[in-house]
C-alpha cells in the first residue's frame, strides 16, 4: 500500500497557509493506482450482501460508484444542499469554522437494506458522521464506513460506529 500511499500528492497551503493538502487526483488518474484501490476495498466486501453503496459528493462519489459496480449494489447520493430534486432529510454538522448540511432523498433506503458508505478520506469525521446518522434514521444497515484514506491524528473515526471504520491508507 506504500505505493499507493507515495502516489498521493502533497500541496502545501491548500486550501489556506499552513495546511498540507492530500491530493488524490494524482492516485485517481494512474490507471493501475485506481484500479488496485478499488479493487482493494471491494475486495473486503465480496461475498458479503451489499444492497447499496452511498457515495459522499464530490470525491465519494468517485469511489463509490466504483464500489456499487464492483459489488453488485446500487448507487445512493449524499449530496450538497439544494441540489436533490426529491423529498430529503438534511443533516447539518460542525466544521473547524461554522456548519455545513448534507442531503438524502427521503426514499433512498429502504429499512433492513445493507449499506456500505463510502468517501475518499476520513478527517475529522464530521462528514461521515453526518452520513451514518441519516442512514440509521432511515434504518439502513451499516455494513461498513470505508474510505480510501485516513488522517489518523484528527481522531475522527471516534465519531464513527465502533468497529465499523475500514480505511485503506492511513496518514
Ligand atoms: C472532504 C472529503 C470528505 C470530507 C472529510 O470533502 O472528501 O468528504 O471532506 O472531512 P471530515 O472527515 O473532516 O468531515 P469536501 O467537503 O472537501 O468536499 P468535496 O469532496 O466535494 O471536495
Amino acid at each position: 500500500m506504500d505505493e499507493l500511499k507515495n502516489i498521493i500528492r502533497d500541496v502545501p497551503d491548500f486550501p489556506k497557509k499552513g495546511i498540507i493538502f492530500k491530493d488524490i487526483t494524482t492516485l485517481l488518474s494512474d490507471a493501475k493506482s485506481y484500479q488496485r484501490m478499488i479493487d482493494s476495498i471491494a475486495n473486503r466486501y465480496v461475498g458479503q450482501r451489499i444492497d447499496k453503496v452511498v457515495g459522499v459528493e464530490a470525491r465519494g462519489f468517485i469511489i463509490g460508484a466504483a464500489l456499487a459496480y464492483k459489488l453488485n449494489a446500487g448507487i445512493v447520493l449524499v449530496r450538497k444542499p439544494g441540489k436533490l430534486p426529491a423529498e430529503t432529510f438534511k443533516k447539518t454538522y460542525d466544521l473547524e469554522y461554522g456548519t455545513d448540511t448534507l442531503e438524502m432523498h427521503t426514499d433512498a433506503i429502504k429499512k433492513g437494506e445493507r449499506i456500505l458508505i463510502a468517501d475518499d478520506l476520513l478527517a475529522t469525521g464530521g462528514t461521515m458522521g453526518a452520513v451514518v446518522d441519516m442512514v440509521n434514521s432511515m434504518g439502513g444497515e451499516i455494513v461498513e464506513c470505508c474510505f480510501m484514506a485516513e488522517l489518523e491524528f484528527l481522531d475522527g473515526r471516534k465519531k464513527l460506529p465502533a468497529g465499523k471504520v475500514f480505511s485503506l491508507l492511513i496518514f
